[in-house]
């Protein structure tokens, strides 16, 4: 009886991991190999990194527990470490677009060769694998998805650095409008976020705790590109009084005057989209954001970020998956771009379609501790001088975004899809 079970659940993870693993690829599909050999600023690595770095975790921390396993290849280790001290030292990441070798052949024959090893160790797991791999096997397979998504905003990137402006993928944009911005209200008082249950969550997630808050209101949808209009049209971007001293140096250093893609033609404003150049579209949440555009917009609209707390709390109360996730964009021929949501929960879109800058710096939960070994370098040595985002982009697979998920950026990092909402404090 325990054994089918423990047998039938080996299976299904084989079959999640097959699926997980050829999305991947599918992602890559309409690239030509020189696409992805580039790395347009040292935030990006190219496609092929990518999937061959994703191969070396499950090489590395599933793979090579065999005691008699040999590796796939001797510099491997060296080449698609990102950054595990524990196991060793890394190829340095600015340069990993000089790296033309392994070709795209050869990193895809690596990734059907880890393939064809993980499956076939699933389907005769040794006893004394069976309590420790199907978890790191899980969690291989969560940190497939954050690449796929890596693998989005860094092929973006890089195309948006050719004035050819290339596609990635066309589709139709649906003009669905926007809301009309709600303030919802909630009560204060003793709380509890992180995560609960028995589903698959980060260590960062944990351990679920008790926070205190005061009365708030959230914005009952994302700040739309039309919003974000205004605040350029009412020169935002040269007012220092609504930015933070660090924004403030950003923008000066940076020459920022809108958000990462937006460009003016002939009088209007458009935007770089992996579907190419498109005019803006005012009712779309805004992204490609820093935190202190986020911020100093807050200040300009007479309201503020929320914390990750009240977010968490607004999300436990009345989120629902209503904004968009690629595996339904890609499936409804649409653009991997974020759109207005035709929902009528109180409170749209807090799933899906754009990051949610929060004010809350990344920092560790009371009580929270890193794994043993390597894997406890997977998130807990980034928590200095970053800040949380909440609630999963369009390029984010829908199967990995759940309420308590912690994303964590640099305050200056633009190139993912982050955008953000208003929260205020009670009258
Ligand atoms: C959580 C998105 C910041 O990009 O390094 C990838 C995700 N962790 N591999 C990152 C991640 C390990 C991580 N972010
Ligand atoms: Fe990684």
């Amino acid at each position: 009886m325990q054994l089918t079970e423990h047998a039938s659940s080996l299976d299904e993870l084989r079959e999640r991991f097959q699926t997980v693993r050829n999305f991947s690829e599918t992602l890559c599909e309409p690239l030509t190999p020189e696409d992805c050999v580039v790395q347009s600023m040292p935030d990006v690595s190219p496609t092929r990194w990518h999937l061959a770095h994703t191969s070396w975790f499950f090489e590395t921390f599933v793979l090579a527990r065999q005691p008699d396993y040999t590796p796939h290849h001797p510099e491997y280790e060296y080449l698609f470490n990102s950054y595990y001290n524990s196991v060793g030292k890394q190829f340095p990441r600015p340069q990993r677009g000089m790296l033309t070798r392994p070709g795209r052949d050869e990193v895809i024959e690596y990734r059907h060769s880890i393939d064809v090893a993980v499956s076939r160790l699933l389907e005769d797991l040794p006893e004394d694998m069976a309590g420790s791999v199907p978890a790191i096997i899980e969690l291989g397979l969560h940190h497939e998805q954050q690449h796929q998504e890596l693998i989005l905003t860094d092929i973006k990137h890089v195309l948006s650095c050719n004035p050819l402006m290339p596609v990635y993928r066309e589709g139709v944009t649906q003009l669905t409008p926007s809301r009309e911005l709600e303030w919802i209200d909630f009560d204060g008082g003793i709380r509890e976020i992180g995560h609960t249950g028995s589903g698959f969550a980060y260590d960062n997630e944990s351990p679920r705790h008790e926070v205190l808050l005061r009365d708030f209101s959230l914005a009952s949808r994302p700040v739309t590109a039309g919003d974000y209009l205004a605040f350029i049209e009412d020169d935002g971007y040269r007012r220092p009084e609504l930015w933070l001293s660090m924004g403030w140096s950003a923008l000066e250093q940076e020459q920022w005057t809108a958000p990462l893609y937006w460009f003016e033609k002939d009088g209007k404003w458009w935007e770089f989209t992996l579907a190419g150049p498109r005019p803006l579209n005012p009712a779309a949440p805004v992204c490609h954001v820093s935190y202190f555009e986020a911020d100093a917009f807050a200040r300009w609209a007479n309201g503020r970020l929320p914390t990750e707390t009240e977010w968490e709390v607004a999300c436990a109360t009345h989120g629902a998956a209503d904004g968009h996730f690629v595996d339904g964009l890609l499936a409804a021929d649409r653009p991997v771009h974020p759109a207005a949501a035709a929902s009528d929960q109180p409170i749209a879109q807090m799933l899906g379609d754009v990051w949610e800058w929060t004010a809350s710096p990344y920092v560790a939960y009371p009580g929270y501790r890193a794994a043993a070994g390597a894997l406890g370098e997977y998130n807990g040595k980034f928590m200095c001088n970053q800040y949380v985002l909440r609630g999963g982009s369009c390029a984010t697979h829908s199967t990995h975004i759940r309420p308590t998920y912690r994303n964590f950026f640099p305050p200056e990092a633009r190139w993912q899809f982050s955008g953000f909402r208003l929260a205020r404090d009670a009258e």
